[in-house]
């Protein structure tokens, strides 16, 4: 597709949904993922990949509420080359404005000798009997050849021909282990494209994942190679190391439009509120100097830099900090400001939220100012994640008193309200977060096991609220809740509860299925 001034418009493929909800302990509530899917679709996104809907009834519900709700944005579900798969799949899409079918199989030796037990030509016979009937069901298929990076060419170029023959009007050929390299890359999209007598009747896409880290190279290169779709995740979130982040792969074509004549659809300046929201609701934190969206991203400390940029930004800025939505810290709010700027503030950081929400994060916002002298962006927004993300939960900290410091051992004493009765324990600990989660335990009873307690300053400042995120792991089940409070214990405690009502809920539901 050429524009006007000669650049390739390329279609922007977000899988943060699906693909990257698959991290281990990364997955989304419903709520949640409707608030990702709607930022997705008013950013520009042009495809969001919603879920894997025979995954389980909850990937199914995300993706038909998805596909029923999004604007612009084309809606997918991932099947397997299942026959059962893909008419759920195409059940799941059908509301949407458009939907999309999007079905896979393995192409690579290794796949089809140990995960498939297939020969290659079974494995053709599948492709095209499932593409067809995914055709059958809607007009947009896209097919993808899982590993196929590590399949020959020659028997690429044949599934490839299939797939279009029978009716794929996108053709995805991922690196779905991260073992490619952007040459390489390159050049097997230019050998099947050259191979393919039909290869002009679909778009051609990439997939990677980022094992070398080298998941945004390959996609560049791929394009050179003649792909147009790029597959990518918010913050890079995916199995593993993660797929491409597709922060860092819009924001490469527009910076660098001199040397990769492409452009995406992509509203650049909510770039930062989608990490933002990704990182909250996945429980996954983006490390302080992750490109575009990183803490430090925009930050210069060395005197030789804070020198150029004060004479001229450009000498040490290759993008602006506003051009991906990073605004300057602001002294925004204190105790006296009221219900109304407090909702025009909202609005000016992006956030429409109904009227009990608004109230609830109004109560909060009032508590936080009466604790917090100064509060920022940041808090705010943190406040409206919390109340987000910790909607409709079963279980709620009401109280907490630590005893700590150097005379012995610490003690906790929590009060919870259990479904609506309030519990009080006490317990003692190896330091006062051991203790307040005993304390928890004591009302709560489990048996998981804690994986990462982390915790983040908000803003500057010993007043600055902590953002602590708890990972709990069950039975194979994974989960991550997550708080902000000035109190670090609170927010740890607040963190604690909502990681086990989510582990809750999650037990309740079928296992889900994975993709890769
Ligand atoms: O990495 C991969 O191969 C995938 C496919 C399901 C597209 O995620
Ligand atoms: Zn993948």
């Amino acid at each position: 597709m050429t524009t006007n001034n000669e650049k390739d418009k390329i279609v922007i493929f977000d899988t943060t949904l699906r693909d990257g909800e698959q991290s281990p302990g990364a997955t989304m509530t419903l709520e949640e993922k409707l608030q990702v899917a709607e930022i997705l679709d008013q950013m520009g996104v042009d495809i969001i990949e919603a879920g894997f809907p025979i995954a389980s009834d909850g990937d199914f519900e995300a993706v038909s509420e998805i596909a029923k709700r999004a604007d612009k944005a084309i809606i997918a579900g991932l099947a397997r080359a299942i026959p059962g798969d893909i008419q759920r799949c195409g059940e799941a899409v059908k509301h949407a404005k458009q939907g999309r079918i999007h079905t896979f199989v393995s192409t690579s030796p290794i796949h089809l000798k140990y995960q498939m037990s297939k020969t290659e030509d079974e494995v053709l016979d599948i492709i095209r009997e499932t593409v067809t009937l995914a055709r059958s069901l809607c007009d947009n298929v896209e097919w993808s050849a899982m590993d196929a990076t590590r399949t020959s060419i020659d028997y690429l170029s044949k599934a490839v021909d299939i797939a279009i023959k029978a009716g794929a009007t996108t053709i995805n050929l991922p690196d779905t282990v991260g073992f490619t390299t952007p040459e390489e890359y390159c050049e097997m999209f230019q050998s099947v494209r050259d191979n393919v007598p039909d290869s002009d009747k679909a778009v051609f896409s990439t997939h990677c994942h980022n094992d070398l880290g080298l998941a945004v190279a390959n996609s560049l290169a791929g394009l050179k190679g003649g792909a147009r779709q790029i597959e990518c995740t918010i913050n890079g979130l995916g199995e593993r190391a993660g797929n491409a982040a597709l922060e860092e792969v819009v924001m490469a074509l527009k910076t660098r439009g001199d040397v990769l004549p492409y452009e995406t659809g992509i509203e650049t300046t909510s770039l930062m509120k989608a990490s933002k929201l990704v990182a909250a609701v996945s429980g996954f934190p983006v490390q302080y100097n992750k490109a575009i969206v990183g803490k430090n991203a925009f930050a210069h400390e060395s005197g030789i830099h804070q020198d150029g940029m004060l004479k001229n930004a450009g000498t040490y800025e290759i993008m602006t900090p506003e051009s991906v939505g990073v605004r300057a810290t602001s002294l925004v709010m204190g105790k006296h400001s009221g219900r109304h700027a407090f909702k025009d503030k909202l609005n000016d950081l992006g956030y429409d939220l109904g009227d009990n929400a608004f109230l609830d994060v109004f109560k909060r916002f009032k508590d936080l100012a009466d604790r917090k002298k100064n509060v920022y962006d940041e808090d705010i927004e943190a406040l409206v994640e919390n109340e987000v993300s910790s909607k409709g939960e079963a279980n709620k900290v009401e109280a907490l008193t630590v005893i700590a410091g150097t005379g012995g051992l610490q003690k906790a004493i929590v009060t919870i309200n259990v479904n609506g009765v309030h519990q009080t324990r006490e317990a003692t600990g190896d330091g006062p977060v051991d203790a307040t989660f005993n304390a928890i335990k004591a009302i709560l009873k489990h048996k998981a096991r804690l994986q990462l307690y982390q915790v983040h300053a908000v803003t500057e400042g010993t007043d600055a609220q902590a953002e602590v995120s708890v990972r709990l792991e069950e039975d194979g089940y994974q989960v991550t809740g997550r708080s902000a409070d000035t109190d670090t214990l609170v927010a740890s405690a607040k963190a604690y509860v909502s990681a086990l009502n989510r582990l809750d809920v999650k037990k309740n539901r079928p296992k889900t299925l994975k993709a890769s």
